[in-house]
């Protein structure tokens, strides 16, 4: 019942309004102050306090991303590149410019990372993760995921994201969301091509090596290095 109450009151607090709600009990009067911290609470209710998110489930942490990235993934959700039945419905009426203030405040917020996950493969398929990560596959034409992502693998100012302090499940779903077309970015969409290269025992060792490395302090991304990227992936829109 509180949940509920929560969750209504965030969700009005989203679209800017004060609250007034009445409990079963009786009268429960509140009023939301309007700042941005409060008008994101619904977002808490799944990403956790904050923004932080924890190490399990399929709930990303959104704290602490580059704001470009936030940015064109709240406009990927709203637009349709990408579908949440929970959360694209939140977005549907909100403005660009109102997008761009909730990214740049998530962005902005430096928290604390949960603990690494244990390790759920054999070494051997762990280490043919490391290997993706780091360099890659010629033959199959993968590029190392650091060559975008970043060395630390904490990602590139102004739209890669890290990929550490993730749940495995998460990246499970999103490299197979991406293999499939279920996710997709701005195009060209270089995930895309990268995914559909790696197979399912691939997926699976690289979820399973990222989820497991502690997160490097300081974890913001870095900026982007003067070599082109190995392939052209979107650009973060204006
Ligand atoms: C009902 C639960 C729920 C609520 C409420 C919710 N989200 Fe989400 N959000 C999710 C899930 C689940 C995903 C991952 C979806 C997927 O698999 O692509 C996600 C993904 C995201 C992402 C992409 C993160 C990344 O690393 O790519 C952003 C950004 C985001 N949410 C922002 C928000 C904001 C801002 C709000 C509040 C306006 C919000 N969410 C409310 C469940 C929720
Ligand atoms: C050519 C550059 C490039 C390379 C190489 C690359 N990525 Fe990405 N990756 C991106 C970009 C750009 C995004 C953001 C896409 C978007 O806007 O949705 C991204 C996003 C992701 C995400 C989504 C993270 C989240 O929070 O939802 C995952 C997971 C990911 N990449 C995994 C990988 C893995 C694993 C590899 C190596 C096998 C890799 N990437 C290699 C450019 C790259």
């Amino acid at each position: 019942m509180i949940y509920l109450l929560r969750l209504i009151g965030f969700l009005s607090a989203l679209g800017f309004t004060a609250i007034t709600s009445a409990s079963a009990a009786g009268v429960l009067a509140f009023t939301v102050p309007d700042s941005m911290a409060q008008r994101t609470l619904a977002c808490t209710v799944c990403h956790g306090k904050e923004g932080r998110a924890t190490n399990a489930g399929f709930f990303p942490r959104i704290a602490g991303k580059p704001a470009g990235y936030l940015y064109s993934q709240l406009l990927n959700f709203r637009d349709g590149r990408r579908y949440n039945k929970l959360m694209s419905p939140l977005l549907a009426t909100l403005s660009d410019a109102y997008l761009r203030e909730i990214a740049d405040y998530f962005s902005a917020l430096d928290l604390p990372y949960p603990p690494p996950q244990a390790a759920s493969l054999p070494a051997r398929r762990r280490e043919r993760g490391e290997s993706l990560v780091r360099h890659g596959d010629t033959a199959r034409d993968i590029p190392a995921c650091t060559a975008c992502h970043g060395a630390a693998i904490t990602g590139t100012e102004p739209g890669v994201p890290g990929l550490l302090g993730l749940p495995r499940d998460y990246l499970n779903a999103q490299l197979g969301a991406w293999r499939t077309g279920q996710r997709k970015a701005t195009p060209p969409d270089c995930m895309h091509a990268i995914a559909q290269r790696l197979d399912m025992a691939d997926v699976s060792a690289l979820s399973d090596w990222l989820a497991t490395q502690p997160v490097p302090v300081p974890a913001k991304a870095v900026l982007v290095s003067a070599s082109p990227l190995p392939i052209e992936c979107g650009k973060v829109p204006k």
